[in-house]
């Protein structure tokens, strides 16, 4: 099933304006990825913010709460919160009697969260952790999430058991991570297409976490698991920063000319102002459970 809202097309766009020359050098997979204090810390909340307005993004959430509906006074868990925008999201839904806990390795996203949240008065708490260790005891949350956060870990396994030992028995775990290897990209030179996108999947530690998922939460003992495939599509402007440094490193190893760079993108950017640029991203939304008994 691919879940892409008719609707869609409205969203994009608020999103087509040209991203700055400064942006497209910014490296935001270093950024997630090593908490590099290299990568303008604003650039990367602006980017965040960016995606959650997108529509499929917005439409892979609603999936995610179809598999998992959030019920007050549940206490809530999710890795890699980033600046805050979903955990603040499930502690409106949780409720005052409900808790919802964000953990992110990067402390300037956790510190950009509590800003965002303290005036919110939500029952919501952002905490630096490690989402490969995390220091929380055992059978402690209802239910536990990630997004695009497992693809920057080098043992996304290693995560889920983590996220499988905080939950309790009974408790659920849904995320939504992308297939890296997998760039849907109409443009007319198909050899440069699959050149690029293999630069995608080698930007990230865990490109293939997407279709690994499902098996990763079956070895983990998890019921009822369903992975459901959905391709994100992204605006120009969004494609832009997440090629945009993956390009031009690939210009400075050799890896790729200038010029099919160059050309590259002036198709993209012909292609938006006939109105037919066209580009998805695959990703996966997965459920499981952890059993009930042990
Ligand atoms: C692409 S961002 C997604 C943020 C958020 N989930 C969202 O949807 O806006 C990936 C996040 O994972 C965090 N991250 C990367 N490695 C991590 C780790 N080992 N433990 C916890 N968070 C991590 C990054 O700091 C970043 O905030």
């Amino acid at each position: 099933m691919t879940s892409i809202s008719p609707r869609a097309d409205d969203h994009v766009p608020t999103y087509r304006h040209n991203v700055l020359e400064e942006e497209l050098m910014q490296d935001i997979h270093k950024g997630f990825q090593t908490a590099d204090q290299t990568t303008d810390a604003e650039f990367l909340f602006r980017f965040l913010d960016r995606v959650h307005a997108n529509e499929s993004v917005q439409s892979y959430h609603r999936l995610m709460l179809d598999l998992a509906p959030v019920v007050a006074g549940q206490r809530i868990l999710e890795i890699g919160s980033g600046i805050g925008t979903v955990a603040m999201q499930l502690a409106e839904q949780v409720g005052p009697s409900g808790y919802v806990l964000g953990i992110d390795k990067n402390e300037m996203f956790i510190r950009e969260a509590q800003r965002r949240g303290s005036s919110r008065n939500l029952p919501v708490e952002f905490q630096v952790g490690d989402a490969n260790q995390l220091d929380l005891p055992d059978a402690s949350f209802d239910a536990a999430r990630a997004e695009r956060t497992l693809m920057y870990l080098e043992n996304p396994g290693q995560a889920l058991d983590e996220l499988v030992r905080v939950l309790k028995p009974g408790g659920e775990i849904v995320i939504f991570e992308f297939d890296y290897d997998v760039a849907v990209i109409d443009t007319s030179d198909r050899e440069l297409k699959h050149r690029i996108a293999r630069l995608l999947g080698d930007s990230v530690a865990s490109a293939g976490i997407g279709r690994q998922a499902q098996r990763l939460f079956k070895e983990r003992g998890l019921e009822g698991v369903a992975a459901m495939p959905h391709l994100l599509r992204a605006d120009l402007a969004t494609f832009k920063i997440v090629f945009g440094a993956i390009l031009s490193q690939a210009v400075q190893s050799g890896k790729l000319e200038a010029a099919e760079v160059a050309g590259w993108w002036a198709e993209l950017e012909q292609a938006e102002q006939n109105d037919t640029f066209f580009v998805g991203l695959l990703g996966f939304v997965v459920y499981g459970r952890k059993p009930a008994t042990a």
